[in-house]
């Protein structure tokens, strides 16, 4: 049995410092990814030390891939090549992470061999048709259970799979990035073209690995045609987890708090703007690139925040950073409105109804719609016990809530918090945040 991890938060404080918060996760699982497949020795440094990359780790490990680390974020992949991956003894088990789900079904569905992914309870009961379709479609083999959900049996099709020309009813960067794997596997051209940009991460690093891929507008474009050639991966801190201190400090009055080295890529920096319309101080300081991807420090002081009608096309752009946009949004004068992100209800948990819950009990008039939430913000916080239902992001939310607060709030259920973030009980205490941990 895994412990049960409490937070319990003392109200008020502020953040201040400079901290670097740890590497990227999506970065992370598709730097393991393209290493494995890659020819020759992948260094990867910044690598995410949490359970979900971990996983990712494990995977490839089991189909015969040789691993050294992570030591401090350094990671050692001897590829294998594209054809290279064995089949693996047992069920390949993929924890927390949608992410390692929904990318390796794609990357396995044209294998010479037959597996079996499997998750804990919350990825067991997360969607897996949005993958499972199209990719049936280009003559893969993934059953399901009755429900659309994990386990996933893949009878592996070597050499079968066609490719697809698809047109995504969402706009799901897991989607793209499963199809583009598949693709690489695929007789013909696979081009996924999407509703609206999302993260680009398999699409770069696919390039920074000399694989061709193409963009032409909303379409990538892929093919069999090609090998992976090693190379060096320094993954940047992540955004996702940079979001809880750019609230943070936005909330808390007297907070200036600086992130070194933090990914900005486009796709994924909706958290800045969404902020900065609601009237938040942000410098993104020294721009620079490193391995294809845009990296940046982010300074943030304390401003007065205000609330907003989130834009729509923002929403794919900030998907991880809605839990702790909702405090944000609890802290801003007036009203705040999200609209066209039912995505959240699929995610790790449904965060528009767990959000709306735990709001709710500390006093917040937050009120969840079929696809967003309306928030009037701009009351005090007050206390009380609020659960995460399991969800990393749930979790942190709501001690980043605490800054705000007029009295302790305690968070339930955090252990999961190590699924993307293990430093953040500490990280947090250290720029300020009077957070507690418990275990059971
Ligand atoms: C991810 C894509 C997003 C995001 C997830 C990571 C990725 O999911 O929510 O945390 O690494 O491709 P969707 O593609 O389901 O929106």
């Amino acid at each position: 049995m895994s412990k049960s991890i409490t937070f319990h938060i003392q109200p008020g404080g502020k953040l201040h410092g400079e901290t670097r918060v740890p590497g990227d996760k999506s970065m992370s699982h598709r730097s393991i990814m393209l290493g494995s497949l890659a020819d020759g020795v992948t260094h990867v440094t910044g690598f995410l030390e949490a359970e979900d990359a971990l996983a990712t780790l494990q995977a490839f490990r089991d189909m015969g891939v040789e691993i050294e680390g992570p030591t401090n974020g350094c990671v050692t992949i001897h590829g294998v090549g594209k054809h290279g991956l064995k089949e693996p003894k047992n069920e390949l088990y993929l924890g927390n992470s949608g992410t390692s789900m929904r990318l390796l079904s794609g990357l396995l569905a044209g294998q010479p061999f037959n597996c079996v992914l499997t998750g804990d309870k919350s990825l067991s009961g997360r969607p897996m048709k949005r993958v499972t379709d199209p990719l049936a479609t280009m003559g893969a083999d993934i059953k399901t259970t009755e429900n659309g959900t994990a386990p996933l049996h893949i009878t592996g099709k070597a050499g079968q799979l066609q490719a697809i020309d698809y047109t995504m009813p969402i706009a799901s960067a897991q989607v793209k990035s499963c199809l583009l794997l598949a693709g690489m596997y695929a007789q013909g051209e696979t081009r996924v073209t999407e509703p609206a940009p999302t993260r680009d991460h398999t699409e770069r690093m696919l390039a920074g690995f000399s694989y061709p891929v193409k963009r032409e507008g909303s379409t990538a474009v892929i093919s069999s045609e090609g090998s992976l050639k090693a190379m060096d991966i320094d993954v940047p801190s992540d955004i996702s987890s940079a979001a809880f201190f750019l609230v943070g400090a936005s909330i808390a009055p007297g907070s200036d708090v600086t992130l070194k080295h933090v990914g900005i890529n486009p796709t994924r920096t909706g958290v800045i703007d969404i902020l900065r319309l609601m009237g938040a101080n942000i410098e993104v300081l020294d721009p620079r690139e490193v391995g294809g991807e845009p990296v940046a420090d982010l300074h943030v002081v304390y401003s007065p925040l205000k609330g907003i009608d989130i834009p729509e096309h923002l929403v794919p752009l900030a998907i991880d950073e809605f839990p702790v946009l909702f405090v944000a949004a609890a802290c801003a004068e007036g009203q705040t409105r999200l609209s066209g992100a039912e995505e959240l209800r699929v995610k790790e948990s449904d965060r528009i109804q767990v959000m709306a819950d735990g709001l709710q009990i500390l006093g917040v008039d937050a009120q969840p719609t079929p696809d967003g939430m309306v928030i009037n913000g701009g009351r005090p916080i007050g206390g009380g016990v609020v659960t995460s239902h399991g969800d990393h992001r749930i979790a942190m939310s709501f001690s980043i809530a605490g800054l705000r607060a007029n009295a302790p709030i305690t968070v339930l259920d955090c252990a999961n918090v190590n699924t993307s973030f293990p430093e953040f009980k500490d990280l947090v205490k250290d720029l300020g945040l009077a957070l507690v941990c418990t275990e059971e």
